[in-house]
């Protein structure tokens, strides 16, 4: 009893496995292409503005609360650790998602716009239809996200199909179902467009087709879908 006693009231016992656990932070991404390359479809003052102050920000709150859920977790101090859980998903999932779409976006130079071929092509089709009722069906859901959101293009592994999903707020593509994987994401929040389109989120939605990375969803299905 009086070991027992003696160990729970140890406050080194339960912080001894955190202590050993390196905390990793997170830093902004350089983009595979200029700020300008996106022109006409997106001008180089949103994806400036995007990349720089957007990420940059859910960078900088996730890197915080993921030190401060580092400090609460190293004390037990499990109310502040439940606390951080929405700031860490919604700061967190702004980094995953702009990480992904900074990929999903590629100059005309680079291919931008042209649609998949190969399996990923294939498989459009034999889910969608077309590759035209695919663009329809991710403009027409997109416009119709209520607020800020995302449309994804995703795999569902488990399935072996591809799912078209909407996301609130930054929520990854994985909070609609463990087994789903972004394979092209369209950011949909006013940041992505107010400046060039005002209020008219569908005619960003159309332009967007014209830059977006079909290579990078291609690599992503083959790795995913072998
Ligand atoms: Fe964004």
């Amino acid at each position: 009893m009086a070991l027992r006693t003696l160990i729970t009231k140890n406050p080194l016992r339960a912080a001894a496995p955190l202590a050993s656990r390196g905390l990793q932070t997170f830093s902004l991404p350089d983009l595979p292409y200029d700020y300008g390359e996106l022109e006409p479809a997106i001008s180089a003052e949103i994806m400036q503005l995007h990349h720089q102050k957007h990420h940059q920000a859910y960078i900088t709150n996730y890197n915080k609360a993921l030190e401060q859920l580092d400090a609460a977790a190293a004390k037990g101090d499990a109310p502040t650790v439940v606390k951080l859980q929405s700031a860490i998903k919604f700061n967190g999932g702004g980094h995953v998602n702009h990480s992904i779409f900074w990929k999903n976006l590629a100059p005309v130079r680079a291919g931008g716009g042209e649609p998949p071929h190969g399996s990923l092509g294939w498989a459009i089709d034999n889910n969608f239809g077309s590759f035209e009722a695919l663009r329809q069906k991710m403009t027409a859901e997109g416009a119709a996200v209520q607020g800020s959101g995302w449309v994804w293009l995703g795999l569902d592994k488990e399935f072996k199909r591809l799912v078209v999903e909407t996301t609130s707020n930054q929520d990854p593509l994985v909070t609609k179902g463990a087994s789903l994987v972004p394979l092209l994401g369209i950011d949909v929040w006013e940041h992505a467009y107010y400046l060039q389109y005002k209020n008219v989120r569908p005619d960003y939605l159309k332009n967007v087709w014209k830059v977006a990375n079909w290579k990078y969803a291609s690599e992503i299905f083959e790795k995913e879908n072998p």
